[in-house]
This record gives structure tokens, C-alpha cells and sequence, in this order.
């Protein structure tokens, strides 16, 4: 079997997979505004169809895990349906999404029946207030409400993510917050860097700081740092035996970020991305239309790799296309 390998020799064994741009929170960072179509581009959102062949074009380049992100992934209508085609009718052997966590208590069972593997929930603060103030909707109990059952139905694999963002959640009280939560939670909760997109310069230079504090605090702490596998991906992981959770930390203006990734992008809308940033990416989507299509799909996939560049040039400001995370799930 090909593999998905770059001029690097960085390995793909994971995509992330936009399904959506819908999103319906209004993030500071992201879609301050909410969501807004954009009128220049009228092409659809992938359909199931699409979506399928293209898990079985990736599983045939030896992709083992697709995370479905948005926007929000869970606004579509065929949600469920989507998570359960991947799990039953591709050889993807891990199905996980990023969600925004709106009505999760009303999601949990129905997620878990769907067949998912494991969920990253978007929750920046654990201060319901802090946390309506950066999302622009109070929905921070119906969240943690979904969490705890999704714990009591022995669904474990959960993680949180929070943008650090400076004095809004980034003192010791949050940080102890946080540590309290997984001292009795077994959860990954990760802070992650702001980062400059093409919509957010201002928002960034008002609240960009470096996750050095929250390093600092781990250290002072006794938290202790795990090394992992070579495919595990850019986050830093620590850990404490007396906590049931683990702290993580992903900070893509480190030196060293891009050299662990092991990720490629989709975009709602078909666009095969190669970086986060950057402007590299080409449309994949005329070949998802029959299921005959799958050896030239992964041909034309094969020679893209060669395009993928060594970082993101971010700390440069280049943010590329991407105008806000809304469209390439973060
Ligand atoms: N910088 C860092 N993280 C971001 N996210 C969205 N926009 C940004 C940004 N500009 C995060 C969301 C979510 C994940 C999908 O990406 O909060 O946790
Ligand atoms: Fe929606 Fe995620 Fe953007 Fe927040 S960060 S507005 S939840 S897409």
C-alpha cells in the first residue's frame, strides 16, 4: 500500500475532515460576528456520498483516523448518519469529532450509538460567565451536563480545548479550576496558543499570550511531562498521579511545532489542505463523484504531498487563506 509521506518524511495517518462552515457560536477569536455565508462561493458543503470516498480513497493511503470538525460538525442534519457510514462502510479504524459542545447532554447517548471513538469539546473556561462572554451563549452547564454522562455511559476518550487568551482565562485561579476539574474527571484538557488568522489581527494582539505561563504552572505544580510515540501529534502532554485527567499544551508558534504534524485537511467544501496556513491546496472534489474513482483520487492525493511545506510560517504572520478557523476545524 502507498502512504501518505511529505519531502520531510512526515507520515499522514490522520485527516481532519471540515464537514460543515455552519457554526452557530460566535467565538471571539473565530466568528465574533456568527457564521455568514460566503456569497462568492456557492459550492455546496461535501455530501455523504463524497464524504465516504473520500475515507476510502485516504484508508487506501493508509489514513487510520478522521476527526470531523466545522464549524460546528453536529449542526448537520445527517450527522449521525455521516459518523456511522465512516464506522461502517470504510476501513477508518477511528472516527472522532471537534464540537462545540451545544446541547451535548442531549447528544451524548445518540453520539455514542453512532459509533464515535472519541470527542475534543471546545469549553474556554470553566467560569460560566467568562465562558458566555467569550462564545456569546450560556451554554456552559448543558456541556458539562453532556460530559458527565457521556462519563457514565464508560465513554472515555474525551478531551478539552481552550484558547488561551490573556486576561480572560489565563490566571492561576483558571488554571487551578482546570486542575481541580481533572482531578475527578479523566479527561485531556489542552490549552492552545491563539493564532493570527486573516479575520482576527486585532482580537490577537489584544489577547495573544504565550503558553510559557501556563508551562510554568505545570512545573511549579509537580505535573510531569510525557514523552509519547512518534505519531502522536503536536501537543505536549503532562501528567500527575493523583489526577485522573492529563494537562496538554498546544503551541504552534513553538520552534519545533510543525515537526511532529501528521495531519492533512479537508475542507467542507472538497479543498484538499495541506497545512492549517499556507496557501497550498487544491480541490479533490471532482473526483469523489463515482465510486470508481478512488485509484485516480489517491493518485492525484500521492502528488500533492510533495507541495506540503516544512512549517507554517506562521510566527512571519502569514495566515494564508485562512481567514478564520471556521473553515478548516482548527
Ligand atoms: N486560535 C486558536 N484556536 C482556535 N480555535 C478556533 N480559532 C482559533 C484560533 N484563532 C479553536 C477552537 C476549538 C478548535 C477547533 O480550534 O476554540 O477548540
Ligand atoms: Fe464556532 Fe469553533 Fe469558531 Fe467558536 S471556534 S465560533 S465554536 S467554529
Amino acid at each position: 500500500m502507498k502512504h501518505l509521506e511529505d519531502n520531510f518524511g512526515r507520515k499522514f495517518p490522520y485527516i481532519r475532515m471540515s464537514i460543515t462552515e455552519v457554526c452557530n457560536f460566535k467565538c471571539g477569536y473565530c466568528l465574533p460576528n456568527g457564521y455568514q455565508a460566503d456569497k462568492s462561493d456557492n459550492r455546496k458543503f461535501l455530501n455523504i456520498d463524497e464524504i465516504r470516498r473520500l475515507a476510502k480513497g485516504f484508508s487506501e493511503l493508509g489514513v487510520q483516523k478522521i476527526r470531523l470538525t466545522g464549524g460546528e460538525p453536529t449542526v448537520r442534519k445527517d450527522f449521525y448518519e455521516i459518523v456511522k457510514i465512516l464506522k461502517n462502510e470504510t476501513s477508518i479504524k477511528k472516527i472522532v469529532i471537534t464540537t462545540n459542545g451545544y446541547h451535548l447532554d442531549q447528544k451524548a447517548k445518540l453520539l455514542i450509538e453512532s459509533g464515535l471513538d472519541g470527542i475534543n469539546i471546545s469549553i474556554d473556561s470553566l467560569d460560566r460567565e467568562t465562558f458566555k462572554n467569550i462564545t456569546k451563549h450560556d451554554r456552559l452547564p448543558e456541556i458539562l451536563k453532556g460530559i458527565e454522562i457521556l462519563q457514565s455511559l464508560n465513554f472515555d476518550n474525551i478531551k478539552i480545548n481552550a484558547v488561551l487568551l490573556n486576561g480572560v482565562n489565563s490566571s492561576k485561579k483558571d488554571f487551578d479550576s482546570w486542575a481541580e476539574y481533572i482531578k475527578i474527571n479523566k479527561v485531556n484538557f489542552r490549552y492552545i496558543e491563539l493564532m493570527q488568522t486573516g479575520d482576527n489581527l486585532d482580537y490577537f494582539n489584544r489577547y495573544h499570550i504565550s503558553s510559557k505561563i501556563f508551562k510554568s504552572y505545570l512545573n511549579e505544580n509537580k505535573w510531569i511531562y510525557q514523552t509519547l510515540g512518534q505519531d502522536a501529534g503536536p501537543s505536549l502532554n503532562y501528567i500527575n498521579p493523583e489526577y485522573k485527567g492529563k494537562f496538554g499544551i498546544i503551541a504552534p508558534y513553538s520552534k519545533d511545532f510543525c515537526k511532529s504534524c501528521n495531519r492533512l485537511r479537508i475542507t467542507s467544501k472538497g479543498d484538499l489542505r495541506l497545512c492549517l496556513f499556507g496557501n497550498t491546496g487544491i480541490s479533490i472534489r471532482h473526483l469523489l463523484q463515482k465510486d470508481d474513482q478512488t485509484e485516480e483520487l489517491k493518485d492525484l492525493i500521492l502528488g500533492q504531498m510533495k507541495f506540503k511545506k516544512e512549517s507554517h510560517y506562521l510566527e512571519l504572520g502569514e495566515t494564508g487563506l485562512t481567514k478564520n478557523l471556521s473553515k478548516t476545524g482548527g
